[in-house]
């Protein structure tokens, strides 16, 4: 059995793509990850936002370029991993991160809106994991992937139908491509997020009803986004090479409820 190297979280020598990097959980784990010493692929809609992110990152000496991709549309995936490729050659790890909420009450989602989550959501992360795949076992070379599910894959919430049966199918994709992937040497493993306050949901959690919700969690807060990153670089550096196909809350507890 081969030893880990000195420091098996270093991601020097990787190239990462990191979806929805435009704000949020993404735009915190493309600095993280890059600080850890990876080549950063920036992706996500708005384009003026991932370049000036880039331009940040790039101050403090990291390599970063911004590329415009929806994932809703397979070209769009495809030229921004061609793009990617260009740039720092085979994207070897993925932050598979994009995503959209829907928090309205199941009697009130239309046909529009239930398809909106389930082709970001679902599909995106599909169509982002497989272009990866594709070309790493093109490449013949290893993998990681780590999908953004969420706590809500986990267990359901009252107005959260589309996007909890959304995140409950990354968790099942991910075990299922881990499975079929682990012989190509490429591991899918998955975050699952309790609540942090980003675009998606600080209307809610800093109203005087988002803030009594979360006082009736166990840790009464909502989480800090520094405190996703051990769980994003054990799961995707070498660190976590024996781990594979897992959904890890992140989420003090949240998800244990209480009975
Ligand atoms: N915040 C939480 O409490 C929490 C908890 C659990 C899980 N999550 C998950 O964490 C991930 C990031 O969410 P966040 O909280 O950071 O929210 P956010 O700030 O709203 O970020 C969402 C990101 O997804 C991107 N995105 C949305 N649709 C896209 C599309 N069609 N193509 C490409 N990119 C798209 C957005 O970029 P553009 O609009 O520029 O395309 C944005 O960068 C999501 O998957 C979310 O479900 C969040």
């Amino acid at each position: 059995m081969s030893t880990l190297p000195p420091n098996p979280f270093d991601l020097s020598g990787h190239h990462v793509l990191v979806t929805g990097a435009s704000s949020g959980i993404g735009a915190h784990f493309a600095g993280v990850l890059a600080q850890h010493g990876a080549r950063v692929s920036l992706a996500a809609r708005r384009r003026d936002r991932l370049e000036a992110l880039a331009d940040r990152l790039g101050q403090e000496g990291a390599e970063v370029t911004a590329l415009a991709m929806d994932v809703t549309s397979p070209d769009s995936v495809r030229e921004a991993f061609d793009r990617a490729e260009a740039a720092f050659g085979t994207v070897d790890l993925v932050s598979n991160n994009a995503g959209v909420a829907d928090a309205r009450l199941a009697l009130e989602i239309d046909e529009e809106g239930w398809q909106q989550v389930m082709s970001t959501n679902v599909d995106g992360v599909w169509r982002v994991a497989m272009e990866a795949a594709r070309r790493l076992v093109a490449a013949r070379q290893p993998g990681s992937i780590v999908n953004t599910a969420s706590i809500l894959g986990l267990r359901p919430a009252i107005s959260q139908s589309s996007y909890a049966t959304s995140k409950a199918a990354v968790v099942q994709l991910t075990k299922n491509l881990a499975l079929e992937w682990s012989r190509k040497g490429i591991r899918v493993n998955a975050l699952c997020p309790g609540y942090f306050i980003t675009e998606m949901n600080r209307d809610f959690l800093t109203s005087e009803r988002g803030r009594a919700y979360l006082a009736t969690t166990p840790a009464q807060r909502a989480g800090e986004l520094p405190e996703l990153d051990a769980a994003l670089l054990l799961l995707l550096s070498d660190a976590g090479r024996f781990i594979n196909g897992v959904a890890l809350p992140i989420d003090g507890a949240h998800s244990l409820g209480n009975m």
